[in-house]
Protein backbone atom coordinates (compact mmCIF):
# COMPACT_ATOMS: atom_id res chain seq x y z
CA UNK A 1 0.00 0.00 0.00
CA UNK A 2 0.99 3.53 -0.67
CA UNK A 3 -0.34 7.20 0.74
CA UNK A 4 0.36 10.29 -0.47
CA UNK A 5 0.14 13.40 2.30
CA UNK A 6 -0.30 16.12 0.49
CA UNK A 7 0.43 19.90 1.92
CA UNK A 8 -1.02 23.33 0.76
CA UNK A 9 0.29 26.36 0.83
CA UNK A 10 2.83 28.50 3.62
CA UNK A 11 3.48 24.48 4.89
CA UNK A 12 6.92 24.66 3.69
CA UNK A 13 7.56 26.99 6.36
CA UNK A 14 6.24 24.60 9.22
CA UNK A 15 8.58 24.94 12.22
CA UNK A 16 9.06 29.04 11.42
CA UNK A 17 5.87 29.68 10.56
CA UNK A 18 3.62 31.30 13.89
CA UNK A 19 5.13 28.58 15.80
CA UNK A 20 2.55 29.29 18.77
CA UNK A 21 -0.14 27.83 16.79
CA UNK A 22 1.57 24.90 14.43
CA UNK A 23 4.25 24.37 16.84
CA UNK A 24 8.17 23.86 15.90
CA UNK A 25 7.75 20.60 13.76
CA UNK A 26 8.75 21.21 10.35
CA UNK A 27 8.00 19.15 7.31
CA UNK A 28 10.69 17.00 7.20
CA UNK A 29 10.06 16.00 11.08
CA UNK A 30 6.08 15.08 9.70
CA UNK A 31 7.68 13.06 6.81
CA UNK A 32 9.74 11.02 8.84
CA UNK A 33 7.85 10.07 11.28
CA UNK A 34 4.94 9.54 8.45
CA UNK A 35 7.72 7.07 6.77
CA UNK A 36 8.26 5.07 9.94
CA UNK A 37 4.55 4.46 10.61
CA UNK A 38 3.74 3.12 7.32
CA UNK A 39 7.31 0.59 7.31
CA UNK A 40 5.74 -0.60 10.35
CA UNK A 41 2.69 -1.58 8.33
CA UNK A 42 4.91 -2.62 5.38
CA UNK A 43 3.64 0.20 3.97
CA UNK A 44 5.05 3.46 1.61
CA UNK A 45 4.71 6.92 2.23
CA UNK A 46 5.54 10.08 -0.14
CA UNK A 47 4.89 13.36 1.32
CA UNK A 48 4.21 16.65 -1.22
CA UNK A 49 3.88 20.45 -0.73
CA UNK A 50 2.90 23.13 -3.23
CA UNK A 51 1.86 26.48 -2.96
CA UNK A 52 -0.18 26.00 -6.05
CA UNK A 53 -4.13 25.15 -6.12
CA UNK A 54 -3.43 23.63 -9.72
CA UNK A 55 -0.44 21.58 -8.81
CA UNK A 56 -1.97 20.45 -5.90
CA UNK A 57 -5.28 19.35 -8.47
CA UNK A 58 -2.82 18.03 -10.58
CA UNK A 59 -1.45 15.74 -7.51
CA UNK A 60 -4.55 14.27 -6.63
CA UNK A 61 -5.56 13.30 -10.15
CA UNK A 62 -1.87 11.58 -10.48
CA UNK A 63 -2.85 9.72 -7.09
CA UNK A 64 -5.93 8.61 -8.34
CA UNK A 65 -4.16 7.41 -11.46
CA UNK A 66 -1.50 6.15 -10.23
CA UNK A 67 -0.77 3.55 -7.05
CA UNK A 68 -2.19 5.96 -4.21
CA UNK A 69 -4.41 4.63 -1.97
CA UNK A 70 -5.03 7.61 0.40
CA UNK A 71 -4.24 10.77 0.43
CA UNK A 72 -3.34 12.69 3.80
CA UNK A 73 -4.12 16.66 2.75
CA UNK A 74 -3.65 19.24 4.58
CA UNK A 75 -4.68 21.98 2.36
CA UNK A 76 -3.76 25.00 4.88
CA UNK A 77 -6.25 28.19 3.70
CA UNK A 78 -7.64 26.66 0.13
CA UNK A 79 -9.97 24.93 2.74
CA UNK A 80 -11.60 27.94 2.89
CA UNK A 81 -11.69 29.07 -0.49
CA UNK A 82 -11.55 26.23 -3.08
CA UNK A 83 -14.40 25.29 -4.87
CA UNK A 84 -11.61 23.95 -7.39
CA UNK A 85 -10.06 21.26 -5.00
CA UNK A 86 -13.60 20.14 -3.84
CA UNK A 87 -14.68 19.31 -6.95
CA UNK A 88 -11.26 17.31 -7.72
CA UNK A 89 -11.75 15.57 -4.51
CA UNK A 90 -15.77 15.36 -5.17
CA UNK A 91 -14.62 13.21 -8.65
CA UNK A 92 -11.91 10.93 -7.46
CA UNK A 93 -12.40 7.82 -6.15
CA UNK A 94 -9.06 8.06 -3.79
CA UNK A 95 -9.96 8.57 -0.16
CA UNK A 96 -9.00 11.72 1.30
CA UNK A 97 -8.70 12.42 5.00
CA UNK A 98 -8.54 16.40 5.82
CA UNK A 99 -6.39 17.57 8.51
CA UNK A 100 -5.19 20.96 10.09
CA UNK A 101 -2.69 21.00 12.54
CA UNK A 102 -4.17 23.62 14.73
CA UNK A 103 -7.93 23.65 15.89
CA UNK A 104 -9.51 25.55 12.79
CA UNK A 105 -12.89 25.67 14.90
CA UNK A 106 -11.25 27.51 17.81
CA UNK A 107 -9.71 30.66 15.46
CA UNK A 108 -11.38 32.85 13.03
CA UNK A 109 -15.18 32.81 11.82
CA UNK A 110 -13.77 32.57 8.06
CA UNK A 111 -11.45 29.29 8.99
CA UNK A 112 -14.78 27.27 10.23
CA UNK A 113 -15.88 26.92 7.12
CA UNK A 114 -14.48 23.65 4.65
CA UNK A 115 -15.08 23.72 0.87
CA UNK A 116 -13.79 20.39 1.28
CA UNK A 117 -14.67 18.38 4.16
CA UNK A 118 -17.99 17.30 2.63
CA UNK A 119 -16.24 14.98 0.10
CA UNK A 120 -13.78 14.11 1.77
CA UNK A 121 -13.65 10.84 4.29
CA UNK A 122 -13.39 13.41 7.27
CA UNK A 123 -11.22 16.02 8.86
CA UNK A 124 -8.86 15.48 11.95
CA UNK A 125 -8.41 19.06 13.14
CA UNK A 126 -6.80 20.64 16.50
CA UNK A 127 -4.33 17.43 17.37
CA UNK A 128 -1.14 19.15 16.19
CA UNK A 129 0.98 17.71 14.09
CA UNK A 130 -0.06 13.96 15.31
CA UNK A 131 -3.07 14.23 12.89
CA UNK A 132 -1.20 13.47 10.33
CA UNK A 133 -0.46 9.95 11.72
CA UNK A 134 -3.91 9.39 13.19
CA UNK A 135 -4.92 9.81 9.47
CA UNK A 136 -2.61 7.56 8.18
CA UNK A 137 -3.30 4.87 11.12
CA UNK A 138 -7.06 5.32 9.74
CA UNK A 139 -5.63 4.46 6.15
CA UNK A 140 -3.63 1.49 7.60
CA UNK A 141 -6.31 0.15 9.52
CA UNK A 142 -9.06 0.12 7.01
CA UNK A 143 -7.34 0.28 3.32
C1 LIG B 1 -4.14 24.91 8.65
C2 LIG B 1 -5.32 25.79 9.04
C3 LIG B 1 -5.67 26.76 7.93
O1 LIG B 1 -6.75 27.59 8.33
C4 LIG B 1 -4.49 27.65 7.62
O2 LIG B 1 -4.79 28.51 6.54
C5 LIG B 1 -3.24 26.89 7.37
C6 LIG B 1 -2.94 25.75 8.22
C7 LIG B 1 -3.67 24.00 9.80
O3 LIG B 1 -2.95 23.04 9.54
O4 LIG B 1 -4.02 24.26 10.97
O5 LIG B 1 -2.44 27.25 6.53
O6 LIG B 1 -4.53 24.08 7.57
Amino acid sequence: MKYLCLNGPNLQRLGKREPDIYGHETLADIERDLRALAAEFGAELELKQSNHEGQLIDWIYEAEDGDIDGIIFNPGAYTHTSVALRDCIAGVEVPVIEVHISNVHKREAFRHHSYLAPVCVGQITGLGTFGYQAALRMFLQTT
